[in-house]
């Protein structure tokens, strides 16, 4: 099963069928604060709503389709990061996050990111990698832009948010803009 060590701190594991409880608790702790920018928080009812998910993020892998992992901090689950899929007609992936309220700070997603660009563009021999973030999130923007990645544009009422549409911006990293 799919494991990477990114620092001392932060690594990254597929979530199985019995990762269920933990994840809805983690996602049940942060409620008000993830639904403000994950359209998906809502129908997250209970343990039980986790299982074809978990499923579902299983046959992405197994189908060399990109993958969504737990990330570990310090050994406790702390939120999630994964590729959407990967277009390897033309070499490319988008990258999405989320951490549960009180792990945030402490630069987890910057170093869980740049384990997956590496892997991009190591490992998969990808040329592109894309992130998309809501105009107005600046703790989600505040990643690429820490990285380095270049703003391609806005995206106009990219994403329903529950009762509202809202614009993104695309961010992108070239192969060859990475060291
Ligand atoms: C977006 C989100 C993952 C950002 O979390 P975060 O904790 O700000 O990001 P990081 O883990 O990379 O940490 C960066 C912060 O840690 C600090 N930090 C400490 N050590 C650091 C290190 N070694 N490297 C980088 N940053 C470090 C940074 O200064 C920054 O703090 P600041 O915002 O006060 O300047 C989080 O806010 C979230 O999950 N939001 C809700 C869901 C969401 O919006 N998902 C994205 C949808 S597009």
């Amino acid at each position: 099963m799919f494991r990477m060590q990114v620092n001392e701190e932060v690594s990254l594991k597929l979530l199985e069928m019995e990762d269920a409880k933990e994840i809805f608790a983690l996602v049940d702790e942060s409620r008000e604060y993830l639904r403000e920018w994950l359209p998906w928080v809502d129908h997250m009812k209970n343990e039980k709503d986790y299982e074809p998910v978990i499923e579902m993020w299983l046959k992405q892998f197994s189908s060399h389709d990109g993958y969504q992992a737990g990330i570990l901090y310090n050994g406790k689950l702390a939120g999630m990061v994964g590729f959407h899929g990967i277009d390897w007609s033309n070499k490319k992936a988008s990258i999405g996050y989320w951490l549960a309220k009180n792990f945030q700070g402490n630069g987890i997603m910057t170093t869980a990111v740049k384990g997956l660009i590496d892997q991009a563009f190591q490992e998969y021999e990808l040329n592109r990698v894309e992130i998309q973030c809501g105009v107005e999130n600046k703790k989600s923007r505040a990643i690429p832009e820490r990285i380095g990645f270049k703003q391609d544009g806005i995206i106009r009422d990219a994403e329903y948010l529950y009762d509202h549409f809202h614009d993104t911006i695309l961010y992108s990293l070239l192969a060859r803009e990475w060291k």
